[in-house]
């Protein structure tokens, strides 16, 4: 008996570096995954091997995220944990960015969360958790990301907390991880120098891997951390503290 069997868990990005890993750590713990993406061909494959639902979603659109969140919760009945993986990084500096670009970050990775979190809200039984993803970028201000990118994150950080306390009457904790760098494609958008110099910002000494991301997942959206709302993990190796 898995830590997550009988329980539905709705994962966004689900196809990204992180988002894969942990619909396969969540899938091995029994949980049934709603697997939501913008790629219909990557979400498919990925919900056919884990035996999950797949969702073609865009998370920047209300009537996409309100077909997915209702597809699930018909299905399935309830929705127990949501995941908030989807995301898009800007790495350029400030005085860089277009204005189209910075609205499109914002779009993606703080609308297209606070959009999820209130579809699925009404489909969760108490005792159901919720976790954002921010970043360390979202705390430091960014080095290597783009003022954007790391705006955007200290917005879902924040928006984190105001989800915590309207969720709290309903028995749903939300609470947000802030990964370091992280081995994903999203590392791809960075120069080849700038990725080269990223282990070397952790105490630890290198980048962190999906898994380890998944691991984190898996303590918040269980009854392991049953006490936490509110609040930021970070996992990032020691390069912020
Ligand atoms: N990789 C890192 O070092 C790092 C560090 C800190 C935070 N993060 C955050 O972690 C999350 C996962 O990132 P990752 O590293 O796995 O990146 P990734 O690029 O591998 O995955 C991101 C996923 O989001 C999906 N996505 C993008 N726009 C979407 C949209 N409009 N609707 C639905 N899905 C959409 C993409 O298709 C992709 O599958 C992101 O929010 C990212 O900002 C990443």
């Amino acid at each position: 008996m898995g830590r997550l069997t009988d329980r539905t868990v709705l994962v966004t990005g689900a196809t990204g570096g992180m988002g894969a890993a942990t619909v396969r750590a969540l899938a091995a713990e029994g949980a049934h995954v709603g697997v939501a993406d913008i790629s219909p061909d990557l979400t498919f494959a990925l919900a056919r091997e884990v035996g999950g639902t797949p969702l073609v979603v865009d998370v920047t659109s209300p009537d996409s995220v309100t077909a997915g969140v209702e597809t699930l919760a018909s299905e399935q009945g309830r929705i127990d944990v949501l995941v908030n993986f989807a995301g898009i990084v800007d790495p350029r500096r400030m005085d860089e960015i277009d204005p189209e670009s910075w609205s499109r970050v914002f779009d993606v990775n703080v609308r297209g969360t606070w959009l999820m979190c209130t579809a699925v809200i009404p489909h969760m039984p108490p005792g159901s958790s919720i976790v954002n993803i921010g970043s360390r970028a979202g705390l430091a201000g960014g080095t290597t990301s783009g003022a954007s990118y790391a705006a955007s994150k200290a917005a879902v950080i924040c928006f984190t907390k105001s989800l915590a306390k309207f969720a709290a009457p309903k028995g749903i904790r939300a609470n947000v991880i802030n990964p370091g760098c992280i081995e994903t494609p999203m590392l791809d958008h960075f120069p080849p120098e700038v990725v080269a110099a990223m282990p070397g910002q952790a105490a630890l000494g290198r980048l962190g891997t999906p898994s380890e991301i998944a691991d984190s997942v898996l303590f918040l959206a269980t009854d392991a951390s049953s006490f936490m709302t509110g609040a930021q993990l970070n996992v990032n190796g020691g390069s912020h503290m």
